[in-house]
């Protein structure tokens, strides 16, 4: 073997390569004394320490607790500036949809991206990504929706592609076109959705620039008609259609997303009963974002309800300049427990597995499974309890990228 992480103390994983839900997102595999063996890319041992294979590099874990990489399938990576500005008028009361309606929000965002240069926002993106990696983070999607013009939307897609290509972190791509009317079509709603749907969706398929399609269905942004237009033509375009649906107001975006066919479902705080049955029934994976309540002091998603309906869940850190600008999955993690109710072990599966179904890559990674990508984390933690019940400190010890050690 190429590599060998011996004197595991436990070694705690989900296992399959599909979504796990109901009953079974709670079902994990726990190795005591574990090891696991690493030929270039890929798992090629997992099993007791005792029984592990020779390899030329070895790590001794020295009884630490190890997981898979943490997947996380939610982000707006891909953005110019920041929005502590914000902070004040929030505090002052007013709402996150009062604000986007005044010109801010995510059209601040929009006008401090068309600003800046793809150079920018390289080097802006490959910082973000390192402090990723360093919480645990091997997989993340990334969504553009902060162009709203062609070029501009393209012009963070190729970021986004260059970032996934320099590595080390994977990344995976969603075209967000549809994430809010930019100011120029204000009174023209129809004709900037023909441009998202005519000419970026073409565009961006034809430079291979993503696999996913989202849209924020939400009062003031985008009506259910207007989502299920967009992702119509979406599909008819070859992505796989996402979407933002039923964050704030409670206005039927888990049911449209399920009869979209949409692989994964965003937010879902207000998703009704209907709505969350409706995914269950489709297999849609709901994307739940406990920091984005956390920080915009809103209501937590009832993970409970939809675990009992046989949805999969998976969290994300939904990481953006607005409405959660945190990195570190381990705050979003330590809320779906102590928020959500989750167990630990239906909260790792949805920074797992999960969390790599949302983003269709179940098969190679979220699992500590021969044949898997080797993307491991190591954590300063003797048990898994240990990882959702201390927070605000990084819990990581080392991270195990694409079968090397990288810190
Ligand atoms: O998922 N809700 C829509 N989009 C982001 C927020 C984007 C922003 O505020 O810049 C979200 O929360
Ligand atoms: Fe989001």
């Amino acid at each position: 073997m190429d590599l060998v992480l011996k004197n595991i103390g436990l070694l705690a994983t989900p296992t399959g390569t599909a979504a796990r839900k109901g009953a079974e997102q709670g079902q994990i595999t726990l190795i005591e004394n574990a090891a696991v063996g690493i030929e270039g890319e890929e798992i090629a041992y997992v099993g007791r320490s005792e029984d592990a294979p020779a390899g030329s590099e070895v790590v001794d874990c020295g009884g630490r607790l190890v997981t898979p990489g943490l997947v996380d399938a939610h982000t707006h990576l891909v953005f110019g500036g920041w929005r502590q500005k914000e902070m004040a008028r929030k505090l002052a009361g007013e709402s996150y949809l009062d604000i986007l309606k005044s010109g801010g929000g995510i059209l601040d965002t929009v006008r401090q991206t068309r600003a800046a240069t793809e150079a920018e926002l390289l080097e802006k993106g490959k910082a973000l990504l390192e402090t990723m990696l360093a919480h645990g983070t091997t997989t993340v999607e990334c969504k553009s929706g902060y162009g709203l013009t062609t070029q501009d939307e393209l012009k963070q897609l190729r970021v986004a592609k260059k970032l996934g290509e320099c590595g080390p972190v994977d990344l995976v791509h969603t075209f967000m076109g549809a994430h809010a009317i930019p100011p120029e079509y204000k009174d023209n709603r129809q004709a900037y959705i023909d441009l998202v749907c005519d000419e970026m969706m073409p565009a961006v398929k034809s430079e291979g620039l993503a696999q996913f399609c989202d849209v924020f269905c939400e009062t003031a942004v985008f009506t259910i008609e207007e989502s299920r237009y967009i992702l119509g033509k979406a599909v008819k375009h070859g992505f796989l259609p996402k979407a933002h649906a039923d964050e704030i107001d409670p206005i039927g975006g888990a049911e449209m997303a399920a009869e979209m066919g949409c692989i994964s479902a965003e937010h879902l705080i207000q998703a009704s009963d209907a709505g969350i049955r409706a995914l269950g029934r489709r297999g849609v994976v709901a994307c739940l974002l406990p920091g984005t309540s956390f920080h915009l002091g809103k209501d937590y998603a009832r993970a409970r309800d939809m675990v009992a309906a046989g949805v999969a869940v998976a969290v994300c850190t939904d990481f953006n300049p607005g409405s959660s600008p945190g990195l570190n999955l381990q705050l979003p993690m330590y809320l779906s427990c102590h928020k959500y109710r989750l167990t630990p072990a239906e909260a790792l599966c949805a920074v797992t597995l999960n969390g790599a179904a949302a983003i269709g890559r179940c098969e190679s990674i979220g699992s500590i499974e021969v044949g898997k990508q080797a993307d491991l984390v190591l954590w300063d933690a003797p048990d898994l309890d240990y990882i959702f019940y201390r927070y605000g400190n990084n819990l990581v010890d080392r991270v195990v990228k694409r079968g090397r050690v990288m810190r």
